[in-house]
């Protein structure tokens, strides 16, 4: 069983976003708040994938993990919902209308591929996520992303992505006991990375356009060091359970015990 969690923490969201920032830092923060307005749609999904995917495990350990995963999955769409409520607010009306109708579109893809896709594509699309999201998370906390200055949405960040670093095994593990198949992870776990950049895209350049401005991304040391890690996941003997941790990873999660535990 691995070792997760499940800390019922919400964050407060009372700092309008401050989008007047540089163009060569407003790429990242476009590309921040995009995460961010995902994920009261992707992590629903992750969780009905699991739910469906839990009475056929045969192994206890791993049903136990399924549910915390989930269970965490929950904490974290819940305090995206509100954080994008404080990115639509700050973005004025017409920017919020235009979020809103790709946040119906990425709904709507879910849905569809709840009640249309079978398991196996599901479960493939979870873990294709995760292996991104992890490799990103590692890379954050390799480059000290974490420490100093907070982005937009400030803890909210530190937070999800160590528990996304915490719980990396349960969609591999999930996958790998009721599908298996190492082509057909990297075939489909491609296409739904695809599939979530691409909103990813949408989200961000709508932002700009409203803003009316021009989004650079200039290469850095986080970004280098995400797409090593990310390409390791494409090779046959990939298993987040053997990758060695950054420093600093376990202090951000005895944090955000303690965070959780206090009233
Ligand atoms: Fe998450
Ligand atoms: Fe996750």
């Amino acid at each position: 069983m691995a070792d997760i969690t499940v800390r019922n923490l919400r964050f407060r969201f009372d700092e309008p976003v401050d989008f007047d920032v540089p163009d060569e830092e407003l790429g990242t923060v476009l590309s921040t708040l995009a995460l961010s307005m995902t994920m009261p749609y992707l992590e629903p999904y992750l969780i009905r994938t699991m739910k469906v995917a839990i009475p056929q495990i045969s192994s206890p350990a791993l049903v136990e993990d399924a549910k915390r995963f989930s269970q965490q999955e929950g904490h974290h769409f819940r305090n995206h919902a509100n954080f994008n409520n404080q990115i639509r607010a700050s973005i004025g009306e017409t920017g919020a209308d235009a979020l809103r109708e790709i946040e119906a579109d990425l709904e709507a893809d879910y849905q569809r591929f709840t009640k249309q896709k079978p398991l196996r594509w599901n479960l493939a699309y979870a873990e294709g996520f995760e292996a991104m999201t992890c490799a990103t998370a590692l890379a954050m906390a390799e480059t000290g992303a974490f420490d100093g200055e907070m982005m937009p949405g400030g803890e909210i960040w530190p937070w999800h992505m160590v528990e996304e670093i915490e719980h990396r095994t349960v969609a591999f593990g999930v996958y790998d006991h009721l599908v298996g198949s190492y082509a057909y992870r990297i075939w489909f776990g491609t296409r739904a990375q695809l599939h979530y950049l691409g909103y990813i895209k949408r989200f961000a350049v709508s932002m700009a356009k409203t803003l009316g401005r021009e989004a650079a991304r200039p290469p850095s040391a986080l970004e280098r060091d995400a797409r090593r890690r990310y390409l390791r996941t494409f090779l046959p003997w990939y298993d987040p359970g053997k990758i060695e941790l950054p420093a600093g990873v376990e202090d951000l999660l005895q944090r955000y015990d303690a965070l959780s535990a206090s009233p």
